[in-house]
């Protein structure tokens, strides 16, 4: 019998210039351009093993069979991966995240990064950074953001070939810290591949997509000027311009609960009081506040004061996926 394994660690990432809606569906072609953070703390790591005596893949995810939509997904990429391999030999999948369970933070972002990355080391695909933040965006597009390290741009691009994650600035760039505050653990309602295809339905969608350039723009200087109170404000635009486009799309997708809006009440309470910290919100209601390292703890002292939070877990910056023996 012949066998190739690999295990590969990925983190996921924080958008702080938010990717909402595809310009093309089946390829995973974002209507705009994006930037993220990978957060060291929190990290999936995969293993993947082609057998010849497998008649069918299977999945395992935190010690227990994967349901059948993840179970289909990860089927779906390891077809891609095997396209590129020209092998059809199927698939041992084993997932773990380091993230305690119940808090509401499984990400597709490290899950498919750690997937592409063992899966075409696996496959003895020999694959540039570049070309596995392609191939891990078919899968889930934040996952095109977590193969590279430190601070990504997944520039949007017209095509397949361009459209991928890139480094503007490695993890030690710049010591910041997301204190993510948990308001509610339970999974999400609407997952974003459902919430990309309807996100043309919300009026604001062309208004967010045309300024995001913008925004992007005075993001990335932020970042490299190590200024955070321009940081600050681009962040928190860029994530209510998302949820605007949530709450106003067909069917309407409101992800808040009353303490995370006591959370964002609170971070511009504090920053009027010369805090540094902002906040960030991805399709749930948990409230990632943003900090340089040096607020970090009082941050998290504050945070965890909050009525309706439930826990608070800090990450610093994270390096890209990678394997590990
Ligand atoms: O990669 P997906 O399909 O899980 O979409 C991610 C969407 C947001 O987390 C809300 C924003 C982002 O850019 O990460």
């Amino acid at each position: 019998m012949q066998t190739r394994k690999a295990t590969a660690i990925a983190h996921p990432n924080i958008a702080l210039i938010k990717y909402w809606g595809n310009r093309n569906d089946a390829l995973r072609l974002p209507a705009n351009s994006s930037l993220s953070m990978n957060l060291a703390a929190l990290a999936t790591t995969t293993t993947v093993e082609f057998r010849s005596d497998l008649d069918a893949d299977s999945v395992m995810i935190d010690d227990a069979e994967a349901t059948a939509s993840a179970r289909e997904r990860v089927i779906a990429h390891l077809d891609r991966v095997r396209v590129l391999a020209s092998i059809q030999k199927k698939a041992k999948v084993i997932s773990r995240n380091n993230f305690p369970a119940g808090t509401g933070l499984a990400s597709s972002a490290s899950a498919f990064a750690a997937l592409t990355v063992a899966a075409c080391a696996a496959a003895g695909l020999q694959l540039s950074t570049d070309e596995l933040s392609r191939l891990a965006r078919r899968a889930s597009g934040s996952a095109c953001r977590s193969v590279p390290g430190g601070y990504v741009l997944w520039d949007a691009c017209d095509n397949d070939d361009c459209s991928f994650g890139r480094t503007i600035a490695p993890a030690d760039h710049w010591d910041l810290r997301d204190v993510i505050a948990i308001v509610e653990s339970a999974h999400k309602a609407t997952g974003s591949t459902e919430g990309h295809a309807i996100a043309g339905t919300s009026p604001f969608q062309v208004a967010r997509v045309a300024s995001t350039p913008e925004r992007l723009e005075r993001c990335r200087a932020a970042i490299l000027a190590h200024d955070f109170l321009a940081l600050a404000d681009v962040i928190e635009q860029d994530a209510l311009a998302m949820h605007a486009v949530m709450m106003t799309s067909v069917p309407s997708l409101l992800y808040w609960r009353p303490a995370t809006l006591a959370v964002m009440q609170a971070v511009h309470a504090w920053r009027a009081d010369g805090l540094a910290v902002a906040f960030t919100i991805d399709a749930g209601p948990n409230v990632h506040c943003i900090c340089p390292a040096e607020s970090s703890t009082q941050v998290e002292h504050l945070v965890r004061a909050i009525p309706g939070v439930e826990r608070a877990l800090t990450s610093g910056v994270g390096p890209g996926s990678r394997l590990i023996p």
